[in-house]
């Protein structure tokens, strides 16, 4: 089968650069590379120094450290293979794993390349909305995990982690990928747990681009047993084979000096939650609101009836304020709203709405 368009991210090319507030997007605003070289105490002559050779094709030995450091004890440097983004290391893992008619089960809704990509394959996607059980029994041969969650902005609790880790210990046919895309913004911890390596059939993804607002830099992980990322490590010699040093070089320090980072942004996104929270009363549109724990994106409920898109295009269109429709994530009444905006817009852009919704 052919992949369809990829829905979310058509509708962002199209708003994203235009918008005057953009909560469409599921990571931070970014950074300038001169804000990122403040904040890392990198001088433009010390980056000017970086040969632009080919890096080593798993990912320089630094940088797989620093991402093994992330992990338990079970996660050395041979477990990581680092990516072209996280999307690379998807793909890869789906091609080597799938074949038609496998079974593979996600919690939905869900970011598209985690079905589009196994559907492609030719593989079977049972839905999961609710209930790890569905999630374990629906499947033969991969269960996908992605927490904090997109589009919700939910996390797993401790009694779902009891149940994922008896299911993965009694249960060796079954593949487990964890994608933990948001897993740096835990609001009640360091980071959010991880389920990579829990058993040997226990794969994780991760990224530093939308935690850190530095999606230009495109690096991404895969974390798996050693005899997976030798595969895996072959099969991206046939895509980006290497990724670029300029990125390698950043987002090893990033993840040096992650803590001191991170800081402020879970207190911006924090501070956009709250602010959205205050205003919630005057959203007279919005049935439900649950706000994240974690990561930066909510999918509240739209009030009976309105249909997403609908809604979307009529507030931008009268506010300049871009939210994604839950259409895109083929679950209509829902929208998808992101807190990764810098305040002032974030409050502006509010305020517009709530304006917009009183008329
Ligand atoms: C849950 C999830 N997985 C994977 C990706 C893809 O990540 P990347 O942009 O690093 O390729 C995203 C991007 O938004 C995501 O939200």
């Amino acid at each position: 089968m052919q992949p369809r368009e990829f829905f979310i991210e058509d509708r962002l090319e199209k708003y994203r650069t235009n918008s005057f507030c953009n909560l469409g997007e599921s990571g931070l605003s970014n950074y300038t590379l001169g804000e990122i070289l403040d904040q890392l105490s990198i001088s433009p002559s010390e980056l000017s120094k970086i040969p632009l050779d080919d890096s080593p094709n798993q990912g320089s030995e630094e940088l797989r450290n620093e991402i093994a450091k992330l992990y338990g004890q079970e996660v050395s440097s041979s477990n990581v293979l680092v990516t072209t983004g996280t999307s690379e290391a998807l793909y890869i893992y789906f091609h080597l794993l799938l074949k038609k008619n496998d079974q593979v089960s996600l919690l939905w809704p869900a970011f598209q390349a985690l079905y589009e990509i196994p559907m492609m394959l030719g593989a079977r996607i049972h839905k999961v909305e609710s209930g790890f059980a569905d999630l374990f029994e629906k499947s033969n041969r991969l269960a996908i995990i992605n927490h904090p969650h997109n589009p919700s902005g939910t996390n797993l609790l401790d009694s779902d982690w009891e149940l994922i880790e008896s299911f993965c210990k009694n249960n060796n046919s079954l593949e487990f990928l964890f994608d933990e895309h948001y897993r740096f913004l835990d609001f009640a911890a360091d980071m959010t747990r991880s389920g990579a390596l829990l058993c040997a059939n226990c794969s994780a993804t991760g990224s530093i681009t939308k935690c850190f607002g530095v999606v230009g830099l495109k690096i991404g992980w895969l974390i798996a047993r050693e005899d997976l990322i030798q595969k895996a490590r072959s099969f991206k010699d046939y895509l980006t084979h290497t990724v670029n040093p300029i990125s390698e070089f950043l987002a090893c320090k990033i993840l040096q000096n992650r803590q001191t980072i991170i800081a402020p942004i879970k207190e911006r996104i924090q501070d956009n939650i709250h602010y959205f929270q205050s205003k919630l009363s005057s959203l007279k549109s919005i049935e439900h609101f649950l706000a994240p724990d974690s990561g930066l994106v909510s999918f509240p409920k739209l009030k009976g009836g309105i249909l997403s898109e609908e809604y979307a295009d009529r507030l931008y269109e009268n506010t300049g304020v871009f939210v994604l429709p839950g259409i895109n994530f083929e679950t209509d009444g829902y929208i998808r709203i992101g807190f990764g905006e810098v305040t002032e817009r974030f409050r502006e852009g509010i305020n517009r709405w709530v304006a917009w919704e009183s008329k």
